[in-house]
């Protein structure tokens, strides 16, 4: 299922923004105009169906610091809320307050949770929408499989979205497939390059259809390409951003490195030798051209120390991998955008700020 349509309000630097979302969507903007901020609103949902809300928002700085801290209209609650539309058929919206802290009432000491206060899913169906769940703050109502109305059997925590908690997928099919879109994509933030990082080491590898987030376990993700993947495409997209190279992963006693030979050397290049842009392209190599691809992938700032030549072999793999995934990259790259817009005919987002306020540039409005 892919995302049609994303709406976010009061989170972080979007007071409120909503964003038809393409096959392909690359995000555009200066710094600090707002583009991660919308990749780690797509992330929240992942987490939120993972349960993995609250640990994500602490991990950002807890619900207070990320909600929006410009001014609040008719001093309304504070509240962020994150919505998808997939496929137009189903639309989901999370909705979460802080927990209040009132000096004169000691309550909580989790004061960097959220609250959820509301979730909503919906089933759309020419130009209507009929509610399938519907959470007030602990308690929910869902219509199963049969078209009744019934309270969520699980007691709900306020931290909790309902979509961890489900527990009888085949009585609720709609909310257990939105769970379970939202578990497989896939979020690409920074591979890690240092000179202590994970893939410049041998590691201990199984087949690996999707590459760790850090890019950990890349010589076995290769190598998975390489044995149950589509080796030629691997090996073309090698050898449109490396001309003549050629990839060498072995595996002594189930420990698997990586190897660069490129022309004009006499020996192959190890992981632990090859520059930060040439081991990060070969992350975009493994994590784009998965196995299993994922139904969503999101990629922030691909285009992170590489040299401007190999954006439009990035383009490229960009739009080959977005034949069998939904694909979002936000980017300072003018001339990835530009590159990728050419191939698939979607226009970039360009955001701005106004005001404080994350907003689109241009026809396509912040407010539909
Ligand atoms: N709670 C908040 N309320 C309002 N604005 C916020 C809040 N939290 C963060 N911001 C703003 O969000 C902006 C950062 O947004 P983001 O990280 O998405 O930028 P970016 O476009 O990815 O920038 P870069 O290109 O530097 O990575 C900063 O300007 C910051 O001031
Ligand atoms: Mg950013």
């Amino acid at each position: 299922m892919t995302v049609t349509r994303l709406e976010i309000a009061g989170y972080r630097s979007v007071k409120r923004l909503v964003l038809p979302v393409h096959p392909v969507t690359v995000v555009v903007g200066a710094n600090g105009s707002g583009k991660t901020n919308l990749y780690r609103a797509l992330y929240l949902l992942q987490a939120a169906a993972e349960g993995r809300l609250a640990r994500t928002l602490a991990e950002e700085g807890g619900t207070p610091s990320v909600v929006w801290a410009g001014p609040r209209e008719h001093k309304k609650p504070v509240r962020m809320t994150v919505g998808v539309t997939l496929e137009d058929e189903l639309a989901y919206e999370l909705s979460c307050g802080i927990v209040p802290s009132d000096p004169s009432e000691p309550g909580t000491l989790f004061l960097l949770d959220p609250e959820v206060k509301e979730e909503h899913l919906w089933a759309l169906s020419g130009g209507r929408r009929a509610v399938l769940m519907e959470r007030k703050d602990r308690t929910a109502f869902l219509r199963d499989s049969e078209g009744k109305r019934v309270t969520f059997p699980t007691q709900l925590w306020s931290a909790e979205s309902v979509l961890d908690q489900l527990a009888e997928p085949q009585r609720f099919p709609r909310l257990s497939e939105l769970q379970r879109t939202l578990k497989a994509w896939r979020f690409y933030h920074q591979f890690r390059t240092d000179l202590e990082a994970p893939a410049r080491q041998p590691q201990v590898g199984v087949r690996t259809t999707a590459l760790a987030h850090d890019g950990r376990d890349l010589a076995a993700a290769l190598a998975t390409i390489y044995e149950i993947g589509d080796r030629r495409g691997l090996e073309k997209a090698l050898d449109d951003a490396f001309p003549g190279a050629e990839l060498q992963v072995e595996a002594p006693q189930g420990r698997f490195s990586l190897a660069l030979r490129m022309p004009g050397l006499s020996r192959p290049m190890a992981a632990s030798e090859l520059s930060d842009g040439t081991l990060r392209y070969l992350c975009l190599l493994a994590a784009l051209l998965s196995p299993r691809p994922p139904p969503f992938v999101a990629l922030n700032e691909p285009e992170t120390s590489l040299h401007p030549d190999l954006l439009g072999p990035l383009s490229r793999l960009l739009v080959e991998a977005a034949k069998h995934s939904q694909i979002w990259v936000t980017t300072h790259a003018e001339p990835l955008a530009e590159a990728v817009s050419r191939r698939t005919g979607y226009e970039p987002v360009r955001l701005v700020k106004h005001g404080g306020a994350t907003e689109v540039e241009g026809p396509a409005s912040s407010e539909e």
